[in-house]
């Protein structure tokens, strides 16, 4: 793997820097693992500064920055549960640690720990001595649940993610990705040429992002005069096969990076189910649209770039659409014009990092639209309550 120059982390108490006091981490309104706030007693806040004894020491915030001392804990021993397919042994009745060590081929007593620390974390649920039942959270991570959930939990966990978010206060410094500096070459290129499980790995997580909302798009899409549907940036095709199979006069097409391609879902492979129906091409979308069809949709892509590469891939989808043809957006629409601290912040400021993407207002989105050449028609909040269904057409 190509590395280039190691940035200088100033973050970190590194070359005889002093590290941060306690008292520094303290914000006014504390934050948990998981983004919450955490309310702590007011009198306690205004004495903060004049705290002496131990007794006056506000726990709760306390325990929220050993939370966040340690806060990619959570998410390894999640991932080392679905590693271990710990979920997967987990049956409708509270089972006991003993039986699930030899179940995973674990270490019993290790398992144990590992089972408390996973309770602890809200993933499963402490019912008995040694006794562990499921939670919605573990239910999710079982490979049998639609989702393929555990591979965000294994995307979130790859080397490429845990090295790009060490250099979060260099980003905000600077104001702009530092992906090609730390990595050599930008997000997808890395993905697809230097770090291939990792990009398997994306590609596997992203299925999940799909498959959560898949029928509700389906549902919502009005297919029935259509012949030819384009999606772009479909990854390994987990909308459109179900948009083929609930369609079955429809032909589809899935453009994306090559390397995606060559792992797409069996059904669109050469000798698939879906085969038949469905064309695969290789391209840059960023580049050139150059497929027909009635309707082209392009669900969580254009949140990954800039506002630039938006309006130019906007613009290339227009000139293949022509004025007739619907174009959906599927994407977060931020509320409130970005000022809520919801899950899409996060998100956010994942994509600063990656690769200068953002999540966006309705403003936003009518602007890079509008610099396409495009006008937004309509707009539907998708059930999962985090996607907005915008749908574009050409001027
Ligand atoms: C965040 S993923 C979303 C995948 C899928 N649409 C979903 O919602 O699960 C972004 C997709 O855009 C694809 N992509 C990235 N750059 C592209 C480009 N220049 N042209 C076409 N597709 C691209 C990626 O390979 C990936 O499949």
């Amino acid at each position: 793997m190509k590395r280039s120059r190691r940035l200088p982390r100033h973050h970190l108490s590194e070359g005889g820097k002093t590290p941060p006091k306690l008292s520094d981490l303290f914000p006014s309104e504390p934050r948990g693992a998981a983004g919450q706030a955490i309310r702590t007693d007011p009198r306690q806040r205004e004495g903060a500064g004049k705290m002496t004894s131990s007794e006056n020491i506000d726990k709760t915030a306390v325990l929220g920055i050993l939370r966040l001392g340690f806060g990619c804990a959570p998410a390894a021993f999640t991932e080392a549960g679905v590693e271990l397919g710990l979920f997967d042994a987990m049956t409708e009745e509270p089972v006991h640690a003993n039986e699930l060590a030899t179940a995973v081929k674990a270490d019993p007593d290790a398992l144990k720990r590992l089972l408390r620390a996973l309770a602890f974390t809200g993933v499963v649920e402490r019912v008995g001595p040694d006794l562990y039942a499921h939670t919605p959270l573990s239910r999710q991570l079982r490979t049998d649940v639609p989702g393929d959930n555990g591979y965000l939990i294994r995307w979130g966990m790859t080397r490429v993610m845990n090295e790009i978010m060490r250099y979060t206060a260099e980003t905000v410094r600077k104001g702009s990705t530092l992906f090609e500096e730390v990595f050599g070459k930008p997000f997808y290129d890395y993905l697809s040429q230097d770090d291939i499980e990792a990009g398997n790995i994306f590609n596997r997580a992203m299925i999940g992002n799909s498959g959560r909302v898949s029928s509700d798009i389906v549902g919502k899409l009005d297919l029935a005069h259509a012949q030819t549907l384009v999606e772009i940036g479909g990854g390994r095709g987990r909308l459109i096969k179900e948009i083929l199979e609930e369609n079955p006069h429809l032909r589809g097409v899935l453009l994306d990076l090559e390397y995606v391609l060559d792992d797409v879902l069996t059904e669109l492979r050469p000798g698939g189910a879906l085969a038949p129906r469905a064309r695969l091409v290789p391209g840059d979308a960023r580049k050139s649209v150059d497929v027909k069809g009635d309707v082209y949709i392009l669900k969580n892509v254009l949140h990954m770039w800039d506002d630039q590469t938006v309006v130019d891939t906007l613009r290339n989808v227009a000139e293949a659409a022509g004025p007739n043809a619907p174009i959906y957006v599927i994407d977060v629409v931020l509320e409130t014009g970005g000022e809520t601290d919801d899950a899409s912040s996060y998100m956010d400021m994942l994509m600063l990092l990656i690769m200068d993407a953002k999540e966006r207002s309705i403003g936003e989105w009518t602007s890079l639209f509008d610099q396409a050449g495009l006008d937004i028609v309509s707009q539907t909040r998708l059930s999962d309550g985090h996607l907005t269904m915008l749908e574009g057409r050409a001027r």
